[in-house]
């Protein structure tokens, strides 16, 4: 007897790894990243940290296709998702946004557009037609994932401008999971939130790392330690590109850094 064996197809929304590459970035001819290379691995969340201008939000818009956005913006080098290049040519731009989805340091919902509307705004965006079942289902869905839906399942009607800060930013992350991206970028997504709001983001962060991978920018580094598994220290020093000082396990890089500034800038010496 034979027995064959099948072999499952990968799920669309398998977790994935994202690999930078040598990555350098210009803003005309001012160079501010210097072949930076990082590993993030899937289904974990990876904190990029550093002092302020050393590079982490452009290397993070680098990440899903938002750096070229920016008219004087050039860059080198190369971004695999699961080994796919996002830069490939073949390759749409949206593809790249809609697997790689970004939540900002100012939460944007649109603001007189109801929190129902809010979530599957991205919907219309992709092409992606779904029933008004198929919508009710994916709104509860997201709003869950995100940690909202309790606060508003009563009211999903109600504009998105209406939420508090924190809210409104898990608000937008609900939105960015509406089109199942495989990659969660967030650029400071606490800073702008009381500690309570932090706290419910952090846990969301948590339970949301099972289904995306995460890159978090934070200048908390208490935050850092809470969330994430893996690290990767930023600098830029007087006035050359930034680069990755040191980068690996997070509660290694905390306990003991291997390089002396990395020890300063964990210990609050500078930045
Ligand atoms: N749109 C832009 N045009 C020109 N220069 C820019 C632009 N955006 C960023 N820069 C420059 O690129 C460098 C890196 O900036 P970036 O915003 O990536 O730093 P950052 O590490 O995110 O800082 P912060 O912690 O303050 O957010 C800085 O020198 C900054 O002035
Ligand atoms: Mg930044």
């Amino acid at each position: 007897m034979t027995i064959t064996e099948e072999r499952p197809a990968p799920e669309a929304n398998a977790l994935a790894e994202l690999d930078a590459h040598n990555i350098s970035a210009w803003f005309g001819d001012h160079k501010v990243l210097d072949r930076v290379s990082l590993t993030m691995p899937a289904g974990e969340v990876t904190a990029l940290i550093g002092p302020s201008g050393c590079g982490k939000s452009t290397f993070l818009r680098i990440l899903n296709r938002m750096h070229e956005l920016v008219p004087t913006a050039s860059m080198a080098g190369e971004v695999l998702l699961d080994g796919a290049d996002i830069y490939d040519a073949s390759r749409r731009l949206t593809d790249a946004r809609h697997q790689i989805g970004m939540v900002f340091q100012k939460p944007n919902p649109f603001p007189a557009m109801s929190i129902y509307d809010n979530v599957i705004a991205g919907l219309k965006l992709t092409g992606t037609r779904a029933s008004r079942s198929e919508k009710d289902a994916l709104v509860e869905e997201c709003l869950t994932k995100g940690g909202l839906w309790k606060e508003v399942k009563d009211r999903l009607r109600a504009p998105g401008g209406g939420l508090s800060g924190g809210q409104q930013q898990r608000l937008c992350i609900a939105r960015s999971l509406a089109v199942r991206p495989r990659v969660l970028l967030m650029d400071e997504p606490c800073s702008a939130l009381d500690p309570t709001s932090t706290r419910v983001i952090e846990e969301t962060m948590l339970e949301l790392v099972k289904d995306v991978t995460i890159v978090i920018v934070t200048h908390n580094m208490q935050q850092a330690q809470r969330v994430s598994q893996n690290c990767a220290f930023f600098l830029a020093s007087h006035g050359t590109p930034g680069v990755i000082v040191e980068h690996g396990d997070t509660d290694a890089m905390f306990a003991e850094p291997q390089d002396p500034r990395t020890f300063d800038y964990v210990n609050g010496r500078f930045g």
